[in-house]
């Protein structure tokens, strides 16, 4: 069995699984609960001057039978005293000194960060993470958000925790941002030993238009809250692929947004992170859906003959690229699996209304000299059952491959090569040949 455990920045974890900075992390009793179902770390609810939350102060997006595909709040930070807190992560850590432990901090001046890390050292706890991305009510405060946008501010912030913390300090980033990888570097800069990303994206999730009220509602108004869940994923991706590849960002990184199975983990992980972490999941599911995410990645690794979860780490980096340095002459072209088919018109629908126009079905002619590998099969399946199955003029095709994500029936439409050996070439090849134009283009 592949070896899970981890080692980010100094940080040891029995595995890259850790709970993010929120409500799954206030208490001590949940923490302790959480290593029991398997959880390799946790990021503590964000410690500083304990706050007021308002009511209510979650909303969330469903879509079809998909509860909580996307969830917005409003919370700020613990609104727990200081001195409970301690108590408990001390309690934690002495109870499992294997499992991480990081204390995530907000507090606003530098004897305040001088103060706080000086209490929280002494609890035991194996690292500090700094809240720079709260998107609500903390940054209107200057902290949160309004620290991580601002990278000089970011950097002598950090840079004050790096002074006075002996234990490993991660910057958790905002994606309130135009490019992550300013705030990334300036952190880096500052001599911090890690990245985590991403906090929530400033969101408004709806309105109600009864009350004429933003959700979630506070009374009679509301606020911008911070917006995760699995439909944030594909943000986070590629901010952490942004700075995993960046060959300024010399620390590890911690991946957060939407993660709820091994394989959403395993995906941050080949992107270049060392642990992931997970909030909404847990908010939705409960802590138990860590059994399935260590067995998913162990199995995975297993078959993949990785020996570690290190092994993982940063594979799929280097396909990551520029646009003008994908091949352009690579090719491929819708196939319908005639017997799958039934007849539901949606890729037909999608490739006229939104496409070029190739897929057809029944008895449809097809131009001379024109190849569609499944038009023989779908006619005889519309003989024989009446069945008027689609089939792809494959010389229309341009590859788009809308059809393959309209299509209801799993497996149905499949994308199968058509480069017929046409050599790689980049338009930063056909730039540097000088034979970039299109013929028909603007300057035809
Ligand atoms: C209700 C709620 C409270 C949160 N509180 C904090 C916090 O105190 N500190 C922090 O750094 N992040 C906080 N976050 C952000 C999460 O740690 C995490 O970055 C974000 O939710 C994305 O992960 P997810 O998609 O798995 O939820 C909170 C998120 C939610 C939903």
């Amino acid at each position: 069995m592949a070896d899970l455990s981890i080692d980010f920045a100094g940080i040891k974890a029995p595995n890259p699984f850790w709970l993010a900075s929120a409500p799954p992390t206030n208490t001590g009793d949940q923490v302790m609960r959480a290593f029991d179902h398997g959880w390799g770390g946790a990021v503590w609810k964000t410690l500083g001057d304990p706050i007021v939350d308002t009511s209510s102060r979650f909303g969330a997006i469903s879509i079809g039978n998909e509860r909580m595909a996307g969830f917005n709040n409003i919370e700020l930070i613990t609104d727990r005293p200081l001195e409970t807190n301690l108590r408990e992560i001390r309690e934690c850590k002495r109870r499992y000194p294997k499992h991480a432990v990081i204390v995530s901090l907000m507090v606003e001046s530098k004897d305040d960060w001088r103060e706080i890390i000086r209490r929280v050292e002494d609890t035991g706890a194996d690292g500090l993470e700094l809240n720079f991305g709260c998107p609500h009510g903390m940054c209107e405060r200057g902290m949160g958000s309004a620290v991580g946008q601002e990278p000089e501010v970011l950097k002598i912030v950090a840079g004050w925790a790096v002074e006075f913390s002996k234990l490993p300090v991660l910057v958790k980033l905002t994606p309130n941002v135009g490019d992550i990888t300013v705030p990334g570097v300036a952190a880096v800069e500052a001599g911090v030993h890690g990245l985590s990303l991403i906090n929530t994206i400033k969101s408004i999730v709806g309105v109600d238009l009864d009350r004429m009220v933003p959700y979630p509602v506070v009374g009679g108004r509301s606020t911008n809250g911070g917006y995760c869940g699995p439909a944030v994923k594909p943000i986070a991706l590629h901010m952490v692929a942004a700075l995993a590849r960046d060959p300024r960002i010399t620390v590890p990184i911690s991946g957060i947004g939407g993660i709820a199975t091994w394989r959403d983990a395993a995906e941050f992980l080949a992107l270049g992170c060392t642990s992931v972490q997970v909030c909404t999941a847990v908010m939705h599911y409960g802590f138990r859906i860590v059994e399935d995410m260590i067995d998913g990645l162990s199995n995975f690794l297993d078959e993949k003959g990785m020996k570690s979860v290190s092994e993982l780490r940063g594979r799929a980096i280097s396909a990551f690229t520029e646009w003008g340095d994908l091949d352009l002459n690579y090719k491929v072209a819708a196939v319908v699996d005639t017997q799958k088919c039934i007849g539901c018109d949606l890729c037909l629908v999608a490739c006229r209304d939104s496409s070029v126009n190739c897929i057809h079905t029944g008895e449809h002619p097809l131009p001379a000299g024109h190849r569609a590998p499944s038009r023989l099969a779908a006619i005889d399946r519309f003989r024989e059952t009446g069945v008027k199955v689609t089939w792809v003029d494959w010389d229309e095709c341009t590859g788009c491959n809308l059809c393959a994500h309209v299509c209801p029936v799993p497996g149905c439409i499949t994308m199968a090569d058509d480069t017929r050996g046409k050599p790689f070439e980049s338009w930063n090849d056909r730039i540097a040949k000088g034979t970039s134009h299109v013929p028909g283009g603007l300057h035809d």
